[in-house]
């Protein structure tokens, strides 16, 4: 399996990363803990002792500082061994493996490349549950599949009127209007509209047509930000709508798809609408989260029942269609960006 390391991958909730509780997860079969001292700064260390390989995911913060509670070990934020029960010297090159990690958008983010090449600038560019603009509701759930499968259901999202035909009310519309794809540097793009249609719950008086818009962008290594948007009937045949149309999208669900091994996934999602669309945003809140967690356990029975087919005929090849550009756009971009990284 081949994953883009010079990436940020999202391991939490930053809510649910509480002081002084080690929490352990695992990316891209690697082991990891991921801590929250005591005054609240982030460390994120291999989840192996040096000494037996005990899990650190198992030990005690004390202060700034994590002890190993098999034999006492005592590290650093740095992941350098300050402390060895019983012994006076310490070999400086006693130093554990760390990760870059930060928080935003109200998710904790590891770097799993090289730590030279941690940019920030990489993350993306997520409506976070922090952002006052939103009533978001959160929710997630693992996958007993691998990430590709389940970033390629939301790369092509032909499957909506078939899958969600029970679960998404505008299902049968979805796929009217062919979408159009966009390759960027490290994301794919992709758009469509749906013409002269009812504006239902955007505050709009009863009956009011409008041209609905949906934009998709799915960033490397599996974050998507949707953004939906009401226009005048008419908008659809003109260019495109440029970013600054697309503030104040009507609703908005980000997704992070988080490989924790090669066949299990951790699926992170929040939805909601934007707060200048009428009254009672918090019910159109719990309607978006109950109808995406419907969709969501739709798609995790339809993934992983195809991971099951896979693993038993590994020989057998996809036949892609028009439908799975994004698919192949975004393939490309992964193929570029793990040619080019930092650590293979
Ligand atoms: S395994 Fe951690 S101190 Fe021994
Ligand atoms: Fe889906």
């Amino acid at each position: 399996m081949s994953y883009v390391r010079d990436a940020w991958y999202v391991v939490a909730w930053s809510k649910d990363l509480a002081r002084e509780r080690p929490f352990a997860i695992s990316v891209m079969n690697e082991p990891i803990v991921v801590w929250r001292s005591q005054s609240g700064a982030l460390a994120a260390f291999e989840d192996r002792c040096i000494h037996r390989l005990a899990p650190l995911s198992l030990g005690r913060c004390e202060g700034e500082r994590l002890r190993c509670m098999y034999h006492g070990f005592l590290y650093d934020r740095a992941g350098h061994v300050i402390d060895i029960p019983g012994e006076n010297r310490i070999p400086s090159k006693m130093r554990l493996r760390t990760y870059p990690v930060t928080e935003r958008h109200g998710w904790v983010w590891i770097w799993m490349g090289a730590s030279d090449a941690a940019d920030e600038g990489l993350i993306p560019p997520v409506i976070g549950t922090d952002d006052p603009e939103y009533v978001l509701g959160t929710g997630q759930l693992d996958y007993a599949a691998g990430a590709r499968l389940v970033n390629e259901n939301l790369l092509d999202l032909s499957h909506v009127r078939f899958l969600h035909a029970g679960s998404i009310p505008m299902s049968a519309m979805w796929p009217q209007e062919a979408p159009e794809f966009t390759r960027n540097e490290r994301s794919v793009r992709t758009e469509w509209w749906l013409r002269n249609t009812l504006c239902g719950g955007s505050g709009e008086s009863p009956g009011t047509r409008c041209d609905f818009y949906s934009c998709s962008d799915f960033y490397v290594p599996g974050i998507l930000i949707v953004k939906d948007k009401l226009f005048a009937v008419g908008a659809a045949n003109s260019p495109g709508p440029t970013d600054a149309d697309l503030a104040r999208p009507f609703t908005v669900v980000n997704h992070a798809v988080t490989p924790l091994s090669d066949r299990r996934t951790r699926y992170f999602y929040s939805t909601g609408p934007h707060r200048d669309y009428g009254d009672g945003m918090e019910r159109k809140r719990d309607i978006l989260l109950e109808i995406a967690e419907r969709a969501f356990a739709e798609d995790r029975a339809m993934i992983e029942g195809q991971q099951g087919i896979i693993d038993s005929l590994p020989r057998r090849r996809f036949n892609p269609t028009s439908n799975d550009r994004g698919v192949l756009l975004f393939n490309e971009i992964v193929e570029k960006l793990t040619d080019a990284q930092t650590t293979q």
